[in-house]
């Protein structure tokens, strides 16, 4: 464990050397073996470092495609990764890699898991096992990767492009996500609707703490014309029911764009 440390440090530093150096402007060449430390390419140093700390550090030098970058030796060179897979470098690497689900986080770009952090957030809560309704994909909040090369995926930002699709902007909502505070306004979905909670800005890190009870979207005091949960659901019959307390909603027709009656 302590030489794994050392392995990671030496990673980290000679990548700061190099990006404050100039980064990939000046990019020294190096022959093979020359740049990290003894033993690197065996599995149990490299690969066992890249499990821990997860893709972000060698994209820098690899490339974001890790095709070979400013280091000039690609990762297929010894994995045959062509077509790399979705769930590489992001997601659930037990996962199906047919299954899109899996291809999101968590494992997030730096090989994290907990939902407090950026890139993993709320992720699962939009994907899998919903309720309320019908799965989210990730063309509801990314532009349509359809391939590594796509010219909206490796842009060269460390981040992920957070761009809206049809069912957010549903009602003419204009959403936005700031990523600043990690929160999402005017969403559709979230309360941008007609007798919604429209000022309900959900933080994206912030899981499991209540965004998925009715009274976020709906708004709490709102009488008219939702009178009673009796007359909610006698207007909406197709969506919901409520019976001795319990409500039943049918997924496929909440929070798909319009309201249902
Ligand atoms: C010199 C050959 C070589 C190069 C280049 C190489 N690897 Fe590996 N790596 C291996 C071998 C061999 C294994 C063990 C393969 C196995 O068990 O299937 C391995 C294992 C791994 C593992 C452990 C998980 C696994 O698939 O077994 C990770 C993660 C990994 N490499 C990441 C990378 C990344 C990222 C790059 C490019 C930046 C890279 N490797 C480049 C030879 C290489
Ligand atoms: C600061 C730049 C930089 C970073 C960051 C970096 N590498 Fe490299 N890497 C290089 C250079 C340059 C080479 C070619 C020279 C060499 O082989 O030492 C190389 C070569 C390799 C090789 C082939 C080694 C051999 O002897 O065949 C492997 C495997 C590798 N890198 C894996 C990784 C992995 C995995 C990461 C992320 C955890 C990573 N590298 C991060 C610059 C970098
Ligand atoms: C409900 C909206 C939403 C959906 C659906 C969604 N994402 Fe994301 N995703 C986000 C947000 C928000 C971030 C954080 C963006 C940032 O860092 O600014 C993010 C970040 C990411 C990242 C970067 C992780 C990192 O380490 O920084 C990846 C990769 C990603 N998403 C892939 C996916 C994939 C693949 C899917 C579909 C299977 C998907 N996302 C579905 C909202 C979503
Ligand atoms: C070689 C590593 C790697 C592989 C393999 C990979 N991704 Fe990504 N992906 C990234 C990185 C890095 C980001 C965030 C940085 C960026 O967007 O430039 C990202 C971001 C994303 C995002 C968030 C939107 C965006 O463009 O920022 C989606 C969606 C996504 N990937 C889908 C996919 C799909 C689908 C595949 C398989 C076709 C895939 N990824 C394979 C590295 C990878
Ligand atoms: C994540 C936000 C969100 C939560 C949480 C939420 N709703 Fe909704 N609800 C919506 C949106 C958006 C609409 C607008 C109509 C649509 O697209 O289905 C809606 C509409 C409705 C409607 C009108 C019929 C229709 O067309 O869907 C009923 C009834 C309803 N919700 C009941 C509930 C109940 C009961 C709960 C709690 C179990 C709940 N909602 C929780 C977002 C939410």
């Amino acid at each position: 464990m302590a030489n794994e440390r050392i392995r990671i440090a030496a990673v980290l530093l000679a990548a700061a050397a190099w990006m404050a150096s100039g980064c990939s402007e000046e990019a020294p060449t190096y022959s093979r073996g020359e740049f990290h430390p003894p033993g690197w390419e065996h599995p149990s140093s490299h690969g066992t470092t890249t499990q821990g700390i997860g893709y972000s550090t060698c994209f820098q030098c690899h490339g974001f495609d890790l095709a070979g970058g400013t280091s000039r030796v690609a990762c297929s060179e010894c994995h045959g990764l062509s077509p790399l897979q979705c769930n590489f470098c992001h997601g659930d690497e037990a996962a199906d890699p047919d299954a899109a689900y899996g291809w999101a986080p968590p494992i997030d770009l730096s090989h994290g898991a907990a939902t407090t952090r950026i890139g993993v957030g709320a992720h699962r809560a939009h994907l899998r096992n919903l309720t309320l309704t019908t799965p989210l994909e990730c063309e509801d909040c990314h532009p349509d990767v359809t391939g590594i090369d796509d010219p909206s995926h490796l842009d060269g930002s460390p981040f992920a492009e957070v761009v809206f699709g049809a069912r957010a902007r549903s009602d003419d909502a204009t959403p936005e996500w700031d990523r600043t505070t990690a929160t999402c306004s005017n969403v559709y979905c979230h309360g941008r609707f007609d007798h919604g909670n429209r000022g309900n800005n959900p933080r994206w890190t912030d899981v499991g703490h209540g965004a998925a009870a009715c009274g976020t979207c709906h708004g709490v005091g709102e009488h008219e014309p939702h009178a009673s949960a009796a007359v909610g659901c006698a207007c909406h019959a197709t969506v919901i029911s409520y019976q001795n307390g319990i409500y039943t909603l049918d997924p496929s027709k909440h929070i798909n764009g319009r309201i249902d009656h």
